[in-house]
């Protein structure tokens, strides 16, 4: 299965911390934003990852980045022009995509939660058109929304309606077979000009394939779109490491954990961090864990 983290857009609800830098780039406590998504892809076991810019952007998310070597992966880059929509991402990468399944997440969604990555896997293994992650929020018209039937069956989905029918935001994570890059071929741009990830899944909705799955009240998945909502995503993070004393969405932890990089490779990040608290933290990890 390949990857997509669609990172572009102008970041214009930040302004002026988005002026000159992209919004996935920004802080969320202790690491940038776009850790948070490329972290799910890592645990989703996937390892061919195209991250898709602003034009102006891409030299520094390849700054921060690289090409995944060192996290035992491959990260490409490419530009989307201007913020055309988020089915673009399928035009822009159907090269990568090729005949596979791709994963497409937004690189301002964070999630955390119990099981997530088994969650991930489980449903990264057997894709028969789309999977889409559900969760309740209490302001939904701000989201895509999607409605189930007593039994938990996708029944509607709409994006940002004005009176929403339930208050299950879809998430900014999507799991498609290869026929999303014939779906997103054959759409229009929306009345705001966009083409719209929603059209995509009432592609697959009205085909009777896309399942949504409901991460419960027990998980975390935080918005950054606003001051307040990064602020408090930040503080989320920093509540969590520091009581626990594990760091959310390390990549090289993940990388080491998914068995992508072995535990010489991950110690010598740690030493690459330096006296900071990261590299402290990784090198313990290796050294405890072998
Ligand atoms: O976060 C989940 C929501 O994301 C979904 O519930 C909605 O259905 C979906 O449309 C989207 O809504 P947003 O209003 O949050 O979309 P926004 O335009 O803010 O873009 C989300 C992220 O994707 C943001 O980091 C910028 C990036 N993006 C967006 C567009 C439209 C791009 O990189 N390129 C784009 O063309």
């Amino acid at each position: 299965m390949k990857g997509i983290l669609l990172a572009g857009g102008h970041g214009t609800r930040l302004h002026p911390l988005t002026h000159a830098v992209s919004k996935q780039l920004l802080p969320v406590y202790n690491k940038p934003m776009v850790y948070y998504p490329l972290s799910v892809l890592m645990l989703a076991g996937i390892r061919d990852i195209l991250v898709i810019t602003a034009p102006d952007q891409t030299e520094l998310f390849r700054a921060l980045l690289g090409d995944g070597e060192k996290l035992g992966i491959s990260i490409e880059y490419a530009e989307q022009p201007e913020p055309n929509g988020i089915a673009e991402a399928f035009l822009i990468g159907a090269k990568h995509i090729g005949d596979d399944r791709v994963a497409l997440v937004l690189g301002d969604n964070i999630f955390h939660g119990p099981n997530f990555p088994t969650l991930l896997r489980r449903h990264a293994r057997h894709i028969d058109g789309c999977v889409l992650f559900g969760y309740g929020v209490k302001d939904p018209e701000r989201y895509g929304v999607g409605e189930v039937d007593a039994s938990g069956k996708l029944v509607d989905i709409a994006e940002k309606p004005a009176h929403p029918r339930s208050n299950l935001a879809i998430t900014g994570l999507y799991l498609y077979d290869n026929d999303v890059v014939d779906i997103a071929g054959g759409l229009r741009p929306s009345a705001r000009g966009e083409l719209e990830i929603t059209d995509v899944n009432r592609v697959y909705l009205e085909r009777g394939k896309a399942q949504l799955v409901d991460l419960g009240r027990g998980f975390a998945w935080l918005d950054t779109g606003t001051h307040d909502s990064l602020l408090q995503a930040g503080q989320y993070v920093q509540v969590l490491e520091q009581r626990q004393g594990v760091r959310i969405a390390c990549l090289e932890e993940i990388a080491f954990r998914m068995g992508f990089i072995d535990a010489d490779a991950c110690y010598r990040l740690g030493v690459e961090f330096g006296s900071s608290d990261y590299g402290e933290y990784l090198r313990g990890i290796a050294t405890r864990e072998t």
